[in-house]
Parts: C-alpha cells; structure tokens; sequence
C-alpha cells in the first residue's frame, strides 16, 4: 500500500505515536489531518522519549517530509516550542510543511475553554483546556483565523479586531474577566506569523504531487473513534474527525488516493476525561492497568480511566473507519493478570446488544458481557516473533481478531521500536 491512515480504535491513546514511527521507517510523507496540541503522541527511540503535539510522529526521521493538514488547528506558541524543543535536540524541523488552511487557536480559544468547563461544573467534558473546541466552533461559526490570514498583517488585524470585539465582551459580560488585549496580543502574534512563515505551503499540492509520484504515505490520526465528534460518545468527545474519514477533509487527499486504513488499539481499554465507558475498572485491576502501562495522560499528565478490552468499540472502529487490520498496542501490560477479560457485547435490558448505541442513556444502562480467558504470566517484552508469544498470549489475540472480526497487522509488546512484530506488512 502507497497510503496508509492510522487511526485510534478507542478513545485515544492507543500508542498511535509508537505505531506511526515504526511504520514511518518505510514512509516519505507523514501527514496529521486533524486535532491539535490536545493530542499527545509519545515516540520512544533507543533511550530518547519524544512526546510529541502537533508535529506528525514521522519528524525523527531525517528524510520524511512531515505535514500539518487543513484539518488540525494550531497554537503557533505551542509549536514554534514543539520545533525549539526538538531542534535543541537534534532533530531537523526542515522538512515540516504546515497547511495555510489551518485555524489558528488564539488565546481566547483557550481561555474561553477552561472558563466554559469550570462553567458546566459537574457536567464539564474534562477536556484538555487548549481551546481546541473553541478554535473548531469558530472554523465553523466562520469567523475564524486561517494561517494564511495569520501571515497577511492587515487581514489579521482586521480579523483580531473583530474577533476581540465579541470574545471580550462575552469574557466580561458572561464570565466575569479581564477582556484580552488587543495590542499587545497583535504584536506577540505577529512575531510568531513571521517564525512560523517557512513552514507554511500549500500541502494538498504538496500531497498531490507526493501521491502522483508514488511516494508512501501515512496519515497519522490525533484522540481516536470514540472521541469523534459524530461517532464518538457525544458530547464526550473532541471537535474534530479522528475517523479515517477525516484524513480526506483534513488533509486535501480524495478518498480514491486512500489505498488502507489500520485502526490502533490497545490491549486493554483507557480513557481520559469524562464520558461513559463500559468495561472501566475502578478497583485494583483497574489500579494494576494504571501503574504497569504508566497510564497518564501524556499532555495533561491526569491519570487515565482503565478497563478491559471492549470489542463492542472495536467492532465499531472496524465498522466505522473500513479497517483493514489492528495494530494491537502494550499486550506486555496484561503479563502479570492471571484472568483477562474481553467485552464481547452489552446486556442491555435484558437483551444482548453488540451494536455500540448512540444514545448516552441507552450506554449508561449497558452491562459488559464478558469471556474470561487464562493470561500468560511471563514477561513478553522482549519477545520478537509471534510464534514466541506464549499460548495464552496467543489464544487472546486470536480471539481479539475474531469477536472483532478483523485481522491483526502488528503486535506491539513495550514502547521500543523493535518490540514490535509484524503479522502482515502495511506500506
Ligand atoms: P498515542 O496518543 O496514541 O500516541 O499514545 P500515547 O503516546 O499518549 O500513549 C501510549 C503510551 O504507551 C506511550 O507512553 C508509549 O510509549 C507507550 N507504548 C506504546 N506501545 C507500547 C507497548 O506495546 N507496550 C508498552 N509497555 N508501552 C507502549
Ligand atoms: P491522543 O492523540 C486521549 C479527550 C479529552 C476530553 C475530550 C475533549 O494523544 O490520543 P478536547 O481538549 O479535545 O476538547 O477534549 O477528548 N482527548 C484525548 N484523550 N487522547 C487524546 O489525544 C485526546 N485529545 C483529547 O481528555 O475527554
Ligand atoms: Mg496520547
């Protein structure tokens, strides 16, 4: 396959970061289509960690050009720090090509997001403050900043001006605050424009020429399935499209240029923020899942809700985004667990459902129904063939596969890039 969507099967933090850069060995273009500095994707390479934000997981590799597409919205501060902080550590940011037809989260964004969850109070989404869904309400209020508005100065001006004039009000007539000032905002921003200015291109050129040339692609999915703002557990959800379908809009790319999608998805179930969640634990299991696979979150460092693995969501994913196969993440977790449980569907007034539900009501009623299956008990970390893995490790793979009727592509055993093993290439 030339190109290749990645995306989340579950509700994000799967380890699309770890998967992209391991299948980035063999891409030319890596491609984020939306989503923004919400997103944290860790990339671990020999003893070097890189949690990475808005640039696309591909960047540690010197040759991949890495894209910013239409679809994700930028905090220009945060990723003028993001290229800073990775050029301090070696890596060339040359090859970076941000779209002029992202949104620009200005610092309104961010402050009305963290005013409006303190607002909702007990019915606040838990997110991740960084004025992601301000930034989107705005795209589609259309009112909002495109990068190429953010490069010209006086369309910008104009564009602030207008912008300050409603926020501040509703800054100091509903929330009660300082409004923001527009000097002194101008001119921070502009300097960042001019920084950012090298980076800037139009990319579905940039990608059209790269598809006509035959180059792989891969485009690298932000949250995931469960936190789409259609098909995720409305309105526990970010404001964007992490679905497959969302790399077309967020990128420039025409569904006929996608050759397969791969969903990512972990061995067991994490979610970070409110929203319902089925098969979450919250006794010492749910304790165990947190500690060994170190589940925090990697932008906002909260601790992230644990559970078993749910394949009524999985089936979803697969049903939702036409995968093609799973790239099953941190299987090494659930080495010490004696007992391992799989959701194989929700009883639901005293009927079985295996169809995910839309209504929140409906979720909130639905018990898991679960196969117990035996765990293997060994350290698997450092295994690198599948016909290694242990029986037990096996048998639940193979049952993952079939309750959620898709084939695994990949087995992912630690962080590392060669505690990854391949069960059908990709790209
Ligand atoms: P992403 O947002 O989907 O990229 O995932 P995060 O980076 O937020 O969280 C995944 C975490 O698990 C990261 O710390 C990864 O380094 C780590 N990770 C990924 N795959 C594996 C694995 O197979 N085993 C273990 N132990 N850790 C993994
Ligand atoms: P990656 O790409 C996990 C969650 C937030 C909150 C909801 C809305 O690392 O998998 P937002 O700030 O987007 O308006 O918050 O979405 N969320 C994520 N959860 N991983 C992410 O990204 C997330 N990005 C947002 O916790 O519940
Ligand atoms: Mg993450």
């Amino acid at each position: 396959m030339s190109t290749l969507v990645v995306v989340g099967a579950q509700w994000g933090d799967e380890g699309k970061g770890k998967v992209i850069d391991f299948l980035a060995q063999k891409a030319d273009v890596v491609v984020r289509y939306q989503g923004g500095n919400n997103a944290g994707h860790t990339v671990k390479v020999g003893e070097e960690v890189y949690k990475l934000h808005l640039i696309p997981s591909g960047i540690l590799y010197e040759n991949t050009l890495c894209v910013v597409g239409n679809g994700v919205v930028i905090d220009p501060e945060v990723i003028l720090q993001e290229i800073k902080h990775l050029n301090d550590r070696g890596i060339d940011t040359s090859n970076l090509k941000i779209s002029d037809r992202c949104h620009v989260i200005m610092p309104y964004h961010s402050t009305m997001d963290e005013l409006e969850e303190e607002r909702k109070g007990r019915s606040q989404i838990g997110t991740t403050k960084r004025g992601i869904g301000p930034c989107y309400m705005d795209k589609t209020e259309r009112v909002g900043i495109r990068i190429c508005d953010f490069m010209d100065e006086d369309i910008f001006k104009e564009k602030l001006a207008a912008n300050l004039e409603i926020k501040n009000a509703v800054l100091q007539k509903i929330y009660k605050k300082e409004p923001i000032d527009f000097e002194r905002t101008y001119k921070a921003y502009r300097h960042y424009a001019e920084e950012l200015r090298p980076y800037v291109a139009d990319t579905t050129v940039v990608l059209s020429n790269a598809i006509k040339e035959g180059r792989k692609i891969l485009f690298e999915g932000a949250q995931g399935t469960l936190l789409d703002n259609d098909f995720g557990t409305y309105p526990y959800v970010t404001s964007s499209h992490p679905v497959s379908g969302g790399a077309c809009t967020g990128s420039g790319v025409g569904p006929t240029c996608i050759d397969g999608v791969v969903g990512v998805v972990k061995a067991y179930t994490t979610r970070v923020g409110k929203g319902p969640f089925p098969t979450e634990l919250t006794d010492e299991l749910g304790d165990m899942m947190r500690e060994r696979g170190y589940e925090f979150g990697t932008t906002t460092g909260r601790p992230r809700r644990c559970g078993w693995l749910d394949a009524v969501v999985v089936r979803y994913a697969v049903r939702i985004n036409g995968l093609d196969g799973i790239a099953i993440t941190k299987l090494d977790i659930l080495d010490s667990f004696e007992k391992i449980k799989i959701c194989v569907g929700y009883e639901y007034e005293g009927k079985v459902i295996t169809d995910f539900p839309a209504s929140l009501k409906v979720l909130e009623k639905c018990k898991p129904v679960y196969e117990e299956m035996d765990g293997w008990m060994e350290d698997i970390s450092g295994i690198t063939s599948y016909q290694d893995l242990p029986d037990n490790a096996r048998k639940y793979l193979q049952r993952i596969e079939e309750v959620c009727g898709v084939y695994i592509s990949i087995v992912s055993v630690g962080p590392g890039r060669k505690q990854t093993m391949i069960l059908k290439d990709l790209i």
